[in-house]
């Protein structure tokens, strides 16, 4: 911490920024929080010291920034460019991605890119991890993504996916692709067995995946089983290949759908395998619940993941936004509190701990998928990044879906929004409405 005792009285501490009142979550007294340097040096009841910049928090939810662990950078705000996906189908929208692939520019993929950050900024997400389509010849969008984690470090962490779209051995030159661009400095390897020519193809794919990791020494993060068929199991292999290579959680298993139609004998003795594995998993609930049970006559299946049963068995599961505006889903605004409300629908996770649950899975339990988990939380020492929201507590949070007052990363205020005020007139009285509860 910096030490300005000798420009001010003996013993007074300078700070370059104060928070005052900020309701940490889980507890009911308020704290002020002491920055110096990019670094929280003191949390107190009440904190001593002066600053140059105070920030009232007024006794709103005081979390660390949300992470965002599944979003796809490279073809964020494309939607309805060539043409609009009708089916709503994961493959169309593999179709008309690939149709669009052919017109990217490094400024074309910068420049959406960028606004999709902006948006997440604004939303208070301050960790990305991010997949990027490999199965180009001349890597456009991976090399124009590694422009931009660049540039918007260290205000934004952006971990960056290197994601065989068409797959691996069944698109030419794939495993060369992929090697490039970990050569290239990917943070992680990824795979789609599921969309391999054949299941043999798919395993055959995973451990190019296992065998890239090892040798880059880089994460895995593979799209697996995304698909409504109950005879997609490549999480086994998945599963058992980062129990043989000692990987466990550096390796992430997104989307899992299929998951969702396992019968009850074979999630058993799968979730034997995980307890070992000890693998993390990320769900993406507002796009599989669009994009899955297409293929389904009534009753048709949601196709989300196991997140309920996952968590209780004590597997890390945390949340991601998967698409925004593209081929694979038509809405959203970046936003992971909106995640975490699909997921409480979805998962029929309505009870208050539960609820809760959402939220950390947006937040800490994200943290531990992307390993980030040295580096993040509030707590003395660790980097200045937090958000400060109008809410009471998680549930409130979830149920009112507020926007973030602060967005403060390393120290510096990077997003503010002024909460929108509203105000109903009946019966003659004039009153304001924020739909709060105590
Ligand atoms: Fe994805």
């Amino acid at each position: 911490m910096r030490d300005y005792s000798r420009f001010f009285e003996p013993g007074i501490i300078m700070y370059d920024l104060i928070v005052r009142g900020a309701r940490l979550s889980g507890q009911s007294s308020l704290v002020d929080i002491g920055v110096a340097d990019g670094r929280i040096a003191a949390i107190e009841a009440q904190l001593d010291g002066v600053a140059k910049e105070c920030i009232e928090a007024q006794g709103d939810l005081t979390l660390p920034p949300f992470v965002e662990s599944h979003i796809h950078l490279d073809s964020v705000l494309t939607a309805g460019d060539p043409r609009y996906n009708e089916s709503g189908t994961l493959f169309e929208g593999i179709q008309v991605w690939t149709e669009r692939k052919p017109f990217l520019t490094r400024e074309d993929v910068i420049a959406r890119a960028s606004e999709a950050i902006r948006w997440q900024v604004a939303n208070g997400i301050l960790h990305v991890r991010t997949h990027v389509d490999i199965c180009d010849p001349e890597l456009t969008a991976l090399r124009a993504l590694l422009e931009v984690r660049e540039s918007v470090a260290p205000a934004v962490n952006m971990q960056i996916v290197a994601f065989p779209q068409e797959g691996i051995p069944s698109y030419p030159g794939g495993a060369e692709l992929l090697e490039e661009a970990l050569r290239l400095g990917a943070d992680a390897v990824g795979a789609i067995p599921h969309y391999e020519h054949t299941r043999e193809a798919g395993v055959a794919s995973l451990h190019t995946c296992f065998s890239l990791a090892q040798s880059y020494d880089r994460m895995i993060d593979v799209h697996c089983d995304e698909i409504d068929d109950e005879q997609s199991r490549f999480i086994e292999v998945v599963a058992s290949l980062a129990l043989q290579t000692g990987l466990h959680q550096r390796v992430t298993a997104s989307h899992t759908t299929a998951m969702h139609s396992y019968n009850g004998a074979y999630t058993y003795k799968l979730f034997q395998l995980l307890q070992k594995a000890r693998i993390n998993f990320v769900a993406n609930p507002l796009i599989n619940i669009t994009l899955q049970g297409r293929f389904d006559h009534y009753p048709v299946r949601r196709g989300v993941t196991r997140i309920k049963e996952l968590w209780r068995e004590g597997v890390n599961v945390s949340l991601g936004h998967d698409d925004i505006l593209d081929p694979w889903y038509g809405l959203g605004t970046g936003s992971m509190v909106q995640v975490a409300h699909m997921a409480v629908h979805t998962s029929h996770m309505t009870g208050r701990a539960e609820i809760a649950e959402t939220v950390r899975m947006i937040t800490t339990r994200a943290a531990r998928t992307l390993q980030i988990e040295e580096t993040y939380g509030v707590e003395v020492g660790k980097p200045a990044s937090f958000v400060i929201i109008p809410a009471s507590d998680e549930f409130d949070l979830i149920r009112r879906q507020p926007m973030c007052r602060y967005v403060i990363s390393h120290g510096q205020v990077v997003a503010h929004t002024n909460p929108a005020r509203t105000t109903v007139t009946l019966g003659g009285r004039t009153e304001d409405v924020d739909f709060a509860r105590e």
